[in-house]
């Protein structure tokens, strides 16, 4: 089979095609699925069978992998992959059960957020009719961005905003998550950051709207109503319809997506003894510009 990108009719997504990632690729294979990444921002690996190893042999070709800050959520062998699960051991999560909750790009409550995540999927949860729940949504932020008419484009440009883990927490907690804990270590480790509302991709050089319903606090140097009026249009903006690929999961589907010109909700549609259970492996990044 012949490497083939196909891209999706969204804005954003594509299809790699004729790749077994359970074999080395080489330079030139891997060179084409890298230029496909910066430019469709998400592929799909259909029918993958690929071990932790594999998957970080894979993931560490794109940059530098994180340890991700939620460390109860790490494979006990392996704590560069981040476990997606609502599978529980007796009364313990064996893996972060919310992410995902609230559309948001992973770790943008870091100083260094990350530049982009490897998902696999071991189990996917059915409905009785076999149909496959825990459904993925991708919003293009830079199609959003392109979208924006100039008046807003100006109003936003040199604008900042704060992010942090326990603006995610409180969501939770408002929303009644039951298992919703941030320890103090947590909240130390990752403490309240600043980016631009607006960030240019090292690599493209597009524009994209960085500000998420999720982790986004609030846009600073605004009055405080205008301020959050302005952060729910941009947050509403970004994940319009016409900017958004939905991902219907098969077990064996590995996703890789940009964080820099996403953003991403998890639909959480499923319950016990419907089971979700993937491995994240998290790519380190830079600082956003
Ligand atoms: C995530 O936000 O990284 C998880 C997405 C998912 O569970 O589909």
């Amino acid at each position: 089979m012949t490497l083939d990108i196909r891209p999706f009719e969204t804005p954003l997504g594509a299809e790699v095609r004729g790749v077994d990632l359970s074999q080395d690729l080489d330079d030139a294979a891997f060179a084409v699925i890298e230029r496909a990444w910066n430019e469709h921002s998400v592929l799909l690996f259909r029918d993958q069978s690929i071990d932790e190893a594999r998957q970080l042999a894979f993931s560490r070709r794109f940059g530098d992998l994180e340890i991700h800050v939620l460390d109860q959520y790490l494979h006990p062998e392996h704590p560069e992959i981040l476990i997606v699960s609502n599978v529980m051991d007796g009364d313990r999560h064996v893996g972060i059960y919310d992410a995902g909750r609230y559309w948001h790009t992973d770790l943008s409550y870091m100083a260094v957020p990350s530049r982009g995540s490897l998902l696999y999927a071991i189990e996917i949860p059915h409905d009785a009719a076999g149909e496959p729940l825990g459904d993925t949504l991708f919003a293009s932020t830079s199609a959003a961005y392109d979208a924006l008419d100039a008046a807003t484009r100006h109003r936003i440009s040199g604008l900042k905003a704060e992010f942090s883990l326990a603006n995610r927490h409180a969501r939770l907690v408002a929303d009644g998550d039951p298992g919703a804990v941030l320890s103090d270590t947590h909240r130390d480790r990752a403490p309240p950051v600043v980016h631009p509302v607006v960030r240019t991709h090292p690599i493209t050089g597009r524009r994209s709207i960085y500000v998420n319903e999720g982790q986004t606090a609030g846009i600073l140097g605004l009055p405080e109503d205008e301020a959050r009026d302005l952060l729910h249009e941009l947050c509403a903006h970004c994940t319009r319809p016409e900017f958004v690929y939905r991902h219907r999961w098969r077990a064996g589907d590995l996703l890789i997506w940009d964080n820099i010109p996403t953003q991403h909700l998890a639909i959480c549609d499923y319950a016990l003894p419907q089971r979700r259970y993937l491995h994240r492996t998290t790519l380190r990044g830079t600082p956003p510009q």
